[in-house]
């Protein structure tokens, strides 16, 4: 039987708000002052980050203190002529993470395992902290492929860099099936991926590497079922798409992370 050996004392969790393409820039900084607010509240318990569209994260980066910011894509060359994409450095000094392989951005603009490597890279080269995303599509779990398909995403997605940047680097279970969907995974399926995510990493790097790794969860993430994957001893935070749009809810969400999961009535 495998043992779950994670027992190092995990940092703060981490909720992470990912806007997506949604939101003006002045509509971006008016919810950014909001998260802000909430952010500053319960920054002794709790790390929060938000991802604005491009066009906003040099903005809302600049009226935010306790809430970190992130980019939701960048592109694997430090420059050059590649119209429309962004490098990990011309963000570097805006950005603290960047989430890589959302898997918007596997199935819809084809992003492959190499790419995701690649892109993976080009964050540590930048000083960004790679929030990596793997998960399985609905015919891959009806195939009972979800454990190749993680090991497959860690294996290649972390290859170029080292032991030591993974250790830094957060990786995000997310189901595809259960993205924009509102059909969340089952707590015991994520606690079971996670795992898996632990074991492929600690295979690859070590154990005490493994160890320092914080996985998050995400799809359909709402203020009433955080809790119970924040419970999981698997589970570091939450990757946050729609909910993350709504003020209430993710203000919500931070204050359940904040009270180690258990609902307070309070939002
Ligand atoms: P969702 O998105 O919460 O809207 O399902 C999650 C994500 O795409 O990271």
């Amino acid at each position: 039987m495998f043992i779950y050996t994670n027992i190092s004392i995990m940092s703060k969790p981490l909720i992470a708000g990912n806007w997506k393409m949604h939101l003006s820039e002045p509509q971006s900084r008016g919810l950014a002052e909001q998260v802000e607010a909430q952010a500053a509240a319960y920054a002794d318990t709790v790390e929060t980050a938000v991802f604005p569209s491009s066009i906003a994260l040099s903005s809302v980066n600049s009226l935010v203190e306790s809430t970190a910011t992130g980019v939701q894509n960048i592109y694997f060359a430090d420059e050059g002529a590649f119209t429309g994409e962004i490098a990990a450095a011309q963000v570097s000094d805006v950005a603290d993470y960047a989430i890589v392989g959302h898997s918007e951005r596997r199935y819809v603009f084809g992003e492959t395992d190499e790419t995701v490597a690649r892109k993976t890279a080009a964050c540590i080269r930048n000083h960004i902290t790679p929030i990596v995303c793997v998960g399985e599509t609905l015919h891959e779990r009806q195939e009972n492929e979800t454990v190749q398909v993680l090991n497959d995403q860690i294996s290649t997605g972390l290859t170029m860099i080292t032991s030591e940047d993974v250790a830094g680097s957060v990786i995000a279970y997310e189901p595809v099936w259960a993205i924009g969907t509102g059909e969340n995974a089952k707590p015991e399926d994520v606690a079971s991926a996670a795992r898996t995510i632990d074991r492929a990493i600690g295979e690859m790097f070590g154990r005490k590497t493994a160890d320092q790794v914080r996985v998050l969860y995400g799809g359909s993430v709402s203020s009433e079922t955080a809790g119970s994957y924040l419970d999981l001893e698997e589970i570091s935070g939450l990757l946050v798409g729609g909910a993350s749009l709504k003020e209430h809810e993710f203000k919500a969400i931070i204050e359940r992370a904040a009270n180690g999961g258990a609902e307070t009535g309070k939002s």
